[in-house]
């Protein structure tokens, strides 16, 4: 992986998940990592997105292993106690709007609040956040998903705003929304055939060489695994 040639560390956020656990696979394969460090709900310290106590206590935890090149957050949720995407207006529940906003907005945020402040200041590093292609106003054609569509566009302009924020202080910082494509995962199962989908792997390998072709913006960016822009 490009990193001026000398070694680095990087974090993954929802290191369980399908996509997370792919880039932990892979990220562990770069002889130039020293570091791959996993947080999830299941680490120890344990990174809950609905509780910054237990976000602040696992950024804390990690810091000695910094600063990163890397922090990826592959967390984030489309089912959401058992209640899948929105069709129609007529299905809107608040609470479950809500709960989408807390996993797939609100949490990152505060993981941005507390991790960023660990990526590298001195050297090329990226931010990356996986996010979603519904999640953009400007290609949205076919409506429907109301909250998860809406929850990851939040997402979307909160990143942009970190970005803004942070490159003035780190200017050779880099900022990502992803797209990893249709990856075969726990999130994807009740909505496409798995057979039909990226593999977790194929999506960690493309999106790590996406963002190893970043060239440092003015902001974040927002891009499919294969690099490909994607309108905000
Ligand atoms: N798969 C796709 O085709 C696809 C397409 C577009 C976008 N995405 C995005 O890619 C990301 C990863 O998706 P995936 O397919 O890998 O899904 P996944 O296998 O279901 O993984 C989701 C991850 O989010 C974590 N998570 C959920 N709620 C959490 C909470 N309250 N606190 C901490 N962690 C929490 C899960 O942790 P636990 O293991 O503890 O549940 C898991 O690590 C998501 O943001 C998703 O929206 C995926």
């Amino acid at each position: 992986m490009k990193n001026s040639g000398s070694t680095y560390s990087a974090l993954v956020i929802g290191a369980t998940g399908s996509i997370g656990s792919a880039f932990v696979r892979v990220l562990k394969r770069d002889t130039s990592c020293l570091h791959v460090i996993e947080l999830s709900r299941q680490s120890v310290p344990a990174l809950n997105l609905e509780s910054e106590q237990s976000i602040a206590e696992a950024a804390q935890s990690v810091a000695q292993y910094g600063p990163f090149a890397r922090i990826i957050d592959a967390t984030g949720a489309l089912t959401l106690d058992g209640q899948g995407p929105e069709k129609s207006l007529s299905a809107l529940n608040a609470d479950h709007m809500m709960r989408s906003f807390q996993i797939n907005a609100i949490g990152p945020a505060l993981v941005m609040k507390h991790f960023i402040p660990l990526l590298d200041g001195k050297s090329r590093a990226i931010y990356a956040k996986l996010s979603a292609r519904v999640g953009s106003i400007g290609d949205n054609k076919k409506g429907g998903w109301y909250g998860y569509r809406s929850s990851k566009a939040a997402l979307n302009m909160l990143l942009q705003c970190a970005a803004i924020e942070t490159l003035r202080k780190k200017p050779e910082a880099l900022f990502v929304a992803l797209q990893p494509g249709t990856v075969a995962s726990a999130l994807t199962t009740p909505f496409v055939r798995q057979e039909d989908c990226l593999t977790p792997e194929d999506a960690a390998c493309a999106m790590l060489r996406a963002m190893d072709a970043l060239k440092v913006t003015a902001g974040a960016q927002f891009i499919d695994y294969a690099g490909q822009p994607i309108p905000w």
